[in-house]
């Protein structure tokens, strides 16, 4: 996997306060607080299916997500790819090897073009420090991927194919939010079948024939790469089944 990417403070935009007001974790903070941080960021552009970290990297450095999707995902030994979570626009990630000092083991991919702001730990560390109340909202964000991943882990173990696909297109709706679509509401992240597959722990085969049937079964829609909901209630109804 390959890694590239050049700083370019200039096209990536001015007001570094405007974005960092709206990552998740500053809600609520006054300006003059989330100023503070503003010296010690770096902004970086990805393009589309670059790497921005690898497991084995250090964790030394916080990234803010200004804009666009990032993939969270892991790969086994063969060469499996797991996918934990697709992150959008607000969210903080790699603040875990920053938290427990250990190396990556999750790789960060662009989804499509991203726009991040860049700390390293040890400045991030000392900004959390000053800020009574910062380090709870951290964690609040960590509880917040715990129960997510709790309700994948549940998907695996309790679920078959057709069931994982209809929780994690309801997940993917409540985490993204949908927008309207003649047939429905649609979740705008453009997915391939393989990283659908990747998402619910099945072949690409299997998701192919699922998404199919839950097509047939006017449950669902694909439109230019992104799941349309039709029945919500239809879909509801599927995670009742186990
Ligand atoms: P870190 O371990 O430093 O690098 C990988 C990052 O992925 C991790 O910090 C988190 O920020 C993020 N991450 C890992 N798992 C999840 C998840 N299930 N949901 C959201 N973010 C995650």
């Amino acid at each position: 996997m390959q890694r590239t990417g050049e700083t370019s403070p200039e096209s990536v935009g001015i007001n570094k306060v405007w974005y960092l007001k709206r990552i998740n974790i500053f809600e609520g903070m006054d300006e003059d607080s989330v100023r503070q941080l503003e010296p010690y960021l770096q902004h970086r552009r990805y393009e589309p299916r670059e790497m921005i970290f690898l497991p084995g990297d250090r964790g030394d450095k916080v990234y803010f997500l200004k804009e666009g999707v990032v993939k969270l995902a892991r790969l086994s030994p063969s060469g499996k790819e797991t996918t934990l979570a697709l992150l959008e626009r607000g969210e903080i990630f790699g603040e875990m090897s920053f938290l427990d000092g250990l190396p990556r083991e999750t790789f960060a991919q662009a989804m499509e073009r991203v726009l991040v702001c860049i700390a390293r730990a040890q400045d991030f560390q000392r900004f959390v420090d000053g800020k009574p109340g910062l380090g709870l909202r951290i964690s609040m964000s960590m509880g917040e991927r715990v129960r997510d991943l709790e309700q994948q882990i549940e998907n695996l173990v309790f679920r078959d194919v057709p069931g994982r696909l209809a929780s994690t297109i309801l997940r993917l709706a409540k985490r993204h939010g949908t927008v309207e679509h003649p047939q429905g509401e649609m979740i705008d992240l453009r997915l391939t079948h393989q990283e659908i597959a990747n998402l619910i722990g099945a072949t690409r085969e299997s998701a192919s024939i699922n998404i199919g049937r839950l097509r047939s079964e006017g449950l669902i829609e694909i439109d230019r790469h992104r799941f349309v909901i039709r029945d919500r209630q239809g879909l509801e109804e599927m995670l009742d089944a186990f």
